[in-house]
């Protein structure tokens, strides 16, 4: 079972007053030197303040918190090692929640091994005094760093900060609730390994961007190669798999929650402007696909979910009991290529009419009916994947990466792209041509022109596709193309 790396509560208030963002570190959160390193940073500021007898920071202080708050969060990446060496366990940060739960004026709260932030919206400079005394003596065998920040927020900086620590109160909830139910193994082969990796050439000092995290099987290479990896992934299943997975490579490694159509932002939001390679190995992971509850396969009865992130508002479920028929029959037909789209798109309308459509092997059976088995494929394989594509709106999220790849690259920085379905390899393709070809013609042009989108060039003439070695291991490579360009 793994626990939460940080526990977050904010309460529906709405603060009118004014309002205290107190931080506290345990002693030996960090190590040393980077507690040293923002410390001496600390005393340097306030002395910089008091000379020039500057009473507001303008922000510093508050980036010089959040330079620690990061810090911590990566050093609680390995949650265990860490709780061992922190000593402050999660049985003590829960009980630690629900003691501060009982305080009125506490208006939320982010509890994690090694730290406490709250917010509180108090009368004056005692309330703080009490609120800290009450939780070094709540958690008496905790070594607080001597120093606890203390910063005044206006109103309208605390609601913003509690609307946030709302949202990620709603996300951890979940989390922690998969983890209850147990963690299943993760296992996904990854495809085009060495060959998605070596493209990217990855080495020591390089920062890559996996966008498509998984099982961190293409991370973990180039972590091994020596580089610094930020991995997006929608799946908090996913993104738990690779943390425990790739403990071991510490602050190499960092995990960022979302979709990747908003990796510009997301990676800008963190400060990284720019990278050295990209990579997206796009489509849904094994055990995505193996997991009953998720709604993905056919031959096992589950929801009829399919949503890659659990938040996310669509499910199949949805989709398949409220879009028109039209509107299903083209969903089944644009991404799988089902020829007995309308057939099926009718037979669902008629079925759901009376009573809703709201499991797996359901909406299998009923596909059954309008198509007999033939061959070896079931006759749900193109309808489900077809669904799967539409809740996920892959293909979307594909042109979105595709268009915001190359400005988060280098020059010389290459971005690749493993996909396993001809809609999503043709967008690749007809990208990567548009932004590689120097010159562009029209029949009505007299001459060829410069194309303004020339920003890159190709590293291969044609893709990469999996050898007999990897097709014989793993048939899932059978589908699978690499492209990759390089940012000139
Ligand atoms: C094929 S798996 C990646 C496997 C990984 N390369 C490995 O070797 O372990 C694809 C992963 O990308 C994630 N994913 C797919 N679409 C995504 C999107 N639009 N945004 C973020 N993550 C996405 C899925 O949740 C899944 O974990």
């Amino acid at each position: 079972m793994t626990a939460p790396t940080t526990i977050t509560r904010a309460k529906a208030a709405t603060p009118g007053g004014i309002c205290y963002r107190v931080l506290m570190w345990e002693a030996c959160a960090l190590p040393p030197e980077s507690l040293e390193g923002w410390k001496q940073k600390r005393s340097a500021l306030l002395a910089r303040m008091r000379d020039a007898g500057v009473k507001g920071a303008r922000g510093n202080l508050a980036r010089l918190n959040e330079e620690l708050r990061e810090l911590s969060a990566r050093a609680i990446e390995a949650p265990l090692a860490t709780c061992a060496q922190a000593g402050f366990s999660f049985a003590r940060v829960k009980e630690l929640a629900d003691a501060l739960d009982a305080e009125g004026e506490v208006l939320g709260w982010q509890l994690t091994p090694c730290s406490a932030e709250l917010l509180a919206e108090l009368h004056g400079e005692e309330g703080i005094d009490t609120l800290l005394k009450r939780l070094s003596t709540t958690t008496s065998e905790v070594t607080w760093c001597d120093s606890p920040l203390v910063e005044v927020l206006n109103a309208a900086t605390a609601r913003e900060r509690l609307a946030a620590w709302q949202q990620n109160a709603e996300e951890n909830d979940a989390e922690s609730d998969e983890a209850e139910e147990g963690s299943t193994p993760f296992h996904h082969v990854t495809v085009l390994a060495r060959e998605a990796v070596e493209a990217l050439l990855p080495a020591e000092g390089k920062v890559l961007v996996d966008a498509t995290l998984g099982g961190g099987g293409h991370s973990e290479l180039m972590l091994q190669a020596g580089a610094t990896v930020w991995g997006i992934d929608q799946d908090p299943a996913a993104r738990r798999a690779a943390r425990r997975r790739l403990a071991a490579y510490g602050e190499r490694l960092q995990v960022v929650a979302g979709n990747f159509r908003n990796a510009a932002e997301l990676l800008r939001e963190r400060g990284l402007e720019q990278a050295d390679g990209l990579l997206a190995d796009i489509g849904i992971s094994s055990p995505q696909v193996d997991c009953p509850e998720r709604g993905f396969s056919f031959l096992s009865e589950g929801p009829l979910d399919m949503r890659m992130n659990p938040n996310a508002e669509r499910s199949a479920a949805d989709i398949v009991n409220s879009a028109s028929e039209a509107e299903l029959a083209d969903i089944f037909w644009q991404y799988g290529e089902e020829r007995a789209s309308r057939a099926i798109a009718r037979r669902i309308v008629q079925e759901r009419a009376k009573a809703p459509i709201t499991t797996t092997t359901q909406l299998a059976d009923l596909i059954c009916t309008v198509l007999p088995r033939k061959g070896r494929q079931h006759p749900a394989t193109r309808s489900f994947q077809a669904l799967r594509i539409a809740v996920n709106d892959e293909l979307g999220a594909l042109e979105a990466l595709l268009e915001s790849g190359l400005s988060l690259l280098k020059s010389g920085g290459r971005f690749a792209v493993i996909t396993f379905h001809s809609l999503e390899d043709r967008a690749v393709k007809r990208y990567f041509d548009r932004v590689t070809r120097p010159e562009i013609d029209r029949p009505e042009w007299p001459a060829p022109r410069p194309n303004p989108e020339y920003t890159a060039r190709q590293v291969f003439r044609k893709p990469i596709t999996a050898g007999e070695a990897e097709l014989a291991a793993n048939p899932r490579a059978r589908s699978a193309k690499l492209r990759v360009i390089e940012k000139l």
